[in-house]
């Protein structure tokens, strides 16, 4: 028995699941499966990928902790997962305790062995927001081409890559400050130490060839040193022995794999860590990525792990992308298909078997064509496949009591279908599934057509003939139940309904080759019905009005006058003021209303002292709706101008004013 590990790429914490990260999961969970049924123990983890500034700032917008922020998130995603099928052993969280204690390790043993060092960098600082910004959070005009409203690595005008520290006129997107160029210190692992290590590695079995060679294109370049650290304030794990400096997340994501691994060793009986991580160990463990972040698991991690005394992965299996009828995932064409949105309209399994006709055990990238998704689970795996069931079980249900013969009738027949089993094992081995499914489909074609030859509907009658229809229709059901064994790491749910039918128990690879014989099946329920294209017409529909939805709500900047009128403003006056525990911007308000009190917690703490606001006036928007924070709830908001820190200005009424007047 084989001891395999297996991983998807950590979904990052900022967003739905879409149809990307499905079908990297279904194809992980294909070959998870099929390695169940073989009989080899195959354990599946994965995580939310959930550090970094992005984290931080998504959380800060919405008023939560990031704590709160990944937790929503990582229970959608493994529910999301779950309802595909995705048969994970542990969906767990990057930002965990064992994900702390591994980092620590793995860092602590690279900068024993000298592989760590520290070095200055000179970066762009947002002297408002008072952080570090990375390129996404600058824009400028382009150093080339002069272009304006450009991003910090590159120019979509003239296409030129740069250093964020050469955009002119460059302006955080964050406050829309002037950034300033500041100095910090930065943690590298010195990835040219591994070169030769790195060489040997990957040209072994580990990688797929194609990206070998793009790999080996990198290595001949040269290896630069890698930086893992990023300045507070950040939403992640602090190296040790410093105050302010945080693992970059692209270190603490893959070692996000073991912690999720640990996790789940800490609650099950003989599982244990060490039997899969450590070096020259017999288990396996196999990573499933994209090909977009090969560098990550192809370079950095296993240089990581060597260096710091772990195995090395026994596979990365790297895949193409996705794309919709030809073109790349798209909102407003309605392509960019959240998890969700398909399971409102359309049954996963499809899907499964669909993206399984497309994978190669390549790095190509692969379509999803509307209309061939239709037909192609219409006509082969409703037409042919689950046909062959459908058209047997009804004669020996009703002629022949539901039991099927007590040996096989065409043994030409038999003999190609289960012994398939071998050949088709190597392509489901290999990621191959695409020509497995064809191969499956063609065994289809076979049972169909013998079916379709021996016209069993037609002899029914005749009481010499009996013994042929039985012997025909418990071959179509055999044929039937193998092709269910061979589809069943893409199809778990049909499979289930088709054990329930056979009445069997759960079916194993090697079923396919013994026949079920004089043997009672249950009465034939429908296990798939064929997909109505107005459904997924659904999808399309739904997946572009939200997106409408979420660019309306972004970039509509005029307010109807009919909508401002909506915004009820008035005069209060502040009864109390005071710090908030735990929130270093906040100042927890009482207000006078005019015919009542309430509270609103406002962002102005590094601008005034809340003694001295005791008294004072203030305007707000007294029908906003209540906002639950970590604190409490904020009923309201206080209107002030400025551009942060100590210049905010709360708006003042003139003294005569009283609470409770309406502003206009
Ligand atoms: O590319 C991504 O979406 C990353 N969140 C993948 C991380 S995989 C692993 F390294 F954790
Ligand atoms: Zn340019």
């Amino acid at each position: 028995m084989r001891r395999i590990l297996v991983t998807s790429a950590l979904p990052n914490a900022n967003g739905a699941i879409h149809l990307g990260h499905m079908l990297e999961h279904i194809q992980t969970d294909i070959w998870v499966r099929f390695q169940r049924m073989m009989g080899n123990q195959c354990i599946y983890v994965c995580a939310d990928d959930t550090h970094g500034t992005a984290t931080m700032l998504a959380a800060e917008r919405e008023g939560v902790t990031p704590e709160a922020l990944i937790e929503r998130l990582r229970a959608e995603h493994a529910e999301d997962f779950r309802r595909f099928h995705v048969s994970h052993d542990n969906y767990y969280s990057t930002h965990s305790p064992e994900n702390e204690h591994y980092n620590r390790e793995i860092y602590t043993r690279l900068a024993e062995r000298g592989y760590t060092y520290t070095a200055d960098v000179e970066q762009l600082y947002d002297p408002v927001r008072k952080l570090f910004l990375a390129d996404r959070y600058l824009k400028g005009n382009c150093p080339r081409c002069g272009a304006d409203d450009q991003y910090g690595d590159n120019c979509q005008e003239c296409g030129a890559t740069y250093d964020a520290t050469e955009l002119v006129e460059p302006r955080s997107m964050l406050s829309d400050a002037e950034p300033e160029l500041r100095n910090s210190t930065h943690y590298f692992v010195d990835l040219p130490q591994f070169a030769d290590f790195l060489k040997e590695w990957t040209a072994t079995e580990a990688v797929q060839s194609e990206v070998a060679n793009k790999l080996a294109e990198w290595l001949t370049g040269g290896l630069k040193a890698w930086d893992i650290s990023r300045d507070a304030p950040y939403f992640g794990f602090r190296i040790p022995g410093t105050e302010d400096k945080y693992f970059y997340v692209w270190m603490d994501a893959p070692v996000g794999y073991m912690a999720s691994f640990q996790n789940l060793c800490d609650r099950t009986e003989g599982l244990e860590f060490d039997d899969f991580w450590r070096p020259g160990t017999q288990a396996e463990v196999h990573h499933f990525i994209g090909k977009d972040i090969i560098n990550f698991h192809c370079l950095f991690w296993p240089a990581v792990l060597s260096g710091s005394d772990f195995r090395t992965p026994t596979k990365v299996h790297v895949h193409g992308m996705l794309t919709v009828d030809g073109k790349q995932m798209s909102k407003s064409r309605g392509t960019f298909i959240n998890a969700g949105t398909y399971l409102e309209h359309l049954d996963p399994e499809y899907l499964r078997y669909y993206l399984a006709t497309k994978f190669g055990g390549n790095t190509d990238d692969m379509d999803f064509g509307l209309d061939d998704f239709v037909q192609r689970v219409n006509a082969d795996l409703v037409g042919k496949v689950v046909n062959i069931a459908s058209r047997c079980a009804g004669f020996i249900g009703k002629n022949f009591g539901g039991r099927l013969a007590g040996d096989i009738r065409d043994t030409e027949l038999w003999d190609a279908v289960s012994g398939a089993g071998d050949e088709l094992a190597e392509l489901y081995e290999s990621g191959d599934t695409g020509r497995a499914v064809r191969r499956i489909t063609a065994l289809a074609d076979l049972g169909n057509r013998y079916i379709a030859e021996h016209e069993p509907w037609k002899h029914l009658r005749d009481p010499d003939r009996r013994d042929e229809v039985h012997g025909v229709c418990s071959l179509g059901i055999n044929v039937f139940r193998a092709l269910a064994v061979y589809l069943k790491p893409i199809l778990p749910a049909m499979a289930e309904k088709a054990e329930g039918f056979l009445r069997v128990e759960q079916l194993a690879w090697h079923d396919a080759a013994t026949p079920l014989l004089d043997h009672e099946i249950d009465r034939f329920k429908p296990l798939f019905t064929r997909i109505d294209k107005k459904a997924l017409d659904k999808v399309i529909e739904a997946t572009r009005a939200e997106a409408a939805e979420a660019s309306a709500a972004q970039e509509s900047h005029t307010v109807g006058i009919d909508d401002f009128q909506k915004v009820d403003l008035r005069v209060a006056k502040v009864l109390a003021a005071n710090f908030v525990d735990g929130a270093d911007k906040l100042l927890a308000l009482d207000l006078d209303v005019g015919d009542h009190q309430r509270r609103v917690f406002a962002g102005i703490r590094s601008a005034y002292d809340p003694a001295k606001l005791v008294g004072r006036l203030v305007v707000v928007v007294a029908n906003l709706e209540p906002r639950t924070m970590r604190f409490g709830v904020s009923e309201g908001m206080v209107l002030a101008a400025g551009p942060g820190g100590r210049d905010i200005f709360l708006l003042a009424p003139d003294a005569g004013a009283e609470p409770g007047m309406q502003v206009t």
